[in-house]
């Protein structure tokens, strides 16, 4: 993966917690010229997180902020968390944050100070399903589709404004295995689409709300 493209070029860090298949995704696209970003840094609160090798496979910076070694009074310490993940960013000169399977709630403040620059992908079509085991959710309330959403980050959680959705149909026989790989499939080509609006200057923020093509992007875009 290139890191010696043109001054300019905005600066991604990928924050994972897993696998890491939708930063691969990310990575990919921006090597292949897809998007016009490069990813500078992919950091992880889980250190055995398997997207950090992926990562080192591609040529790309990893870092580790271990939530469970940042503790006060024997509890985790998030201000410590976070401040040590802010540093990381800040040493990256990031543009934008992209959280892709990154598993940890960031305070208010933290949101605040990205708000606008930093994208979630969440596994759920949203406002439908947000929080945990959103598959295994879909499959309990018979829904007929499910999918994923990338959004802007916002301090509620799952709740920042959306800019795009894939849907996947639910069929009769699937598990939550069969079904979290057909959305995890739409999500390596949702999520490099929206990264690309956003590093191309098609998707905006504008005052608390995203612009897509100069429009206000009152309802997300569906990825067919
Ligand atoms: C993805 O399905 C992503 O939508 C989900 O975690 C998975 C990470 O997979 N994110 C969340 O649930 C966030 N609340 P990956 O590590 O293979 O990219």
């Amino acid at each position: 993966v290139s890191s010696s493209k043109a001054e300019g070029t905005p600066r991604l860090a990928v924050l994972i917690s897993g696998g890491g298949s939708n930063m691969v995704a990310i990575a990919r696209a921006c090597a292949s010229g897809q998007v016009p970003a490069i990813v500078t840094l992919v950091a992880s609160d889980v250190p055995e997180a398997g997207g950090l090798q992926r990562a080192q496979e591609l040529g790309l910076t990893t870092a580790v902020v271990d939530r469970r070694s940042l503790q006060r009074d024997g509890r985790p310490d998030r201000a410590a968390f976070e401040a040590t993940l802010e540093q990381q960013l800040l040493a990256s000169s990031a543009d934008f944050v992209i959280l892709a399977g990154f598993m940890r709630v960031l305070s208010a403040e933290f949101v605040n100070r990205w708000m606008g620059r930093m994208l979630n992908i969440h596994p759920s079509l949203l406002p439908r399903h947000k929080g945990l085991d959103t598959h295994a959710r879909a499959l309990a309330a018979g829904d007929a589709e499910h999918g994923a959403s990338v959004h802007f980050v916002s301090p509620e959680l799952d709740g920042g404004p959306l800019v795009a959705q894939s849907a996947v149909p639910v069929l009769p026989d699937d598990t939550v295995a069969s079904l979290s790989a057909r959305v995890h499939a739409r999500e390596h080509m949702l999520y490099p689409m929206v990264i690309q609006w956003l590093t191309s200057g098609r998707l905006l923020w504008n005052d608390g709300k995203p612009l897509l093509d100069g429009a206000p992007l009152e309802t997300p875009v569906r990825l067919a």
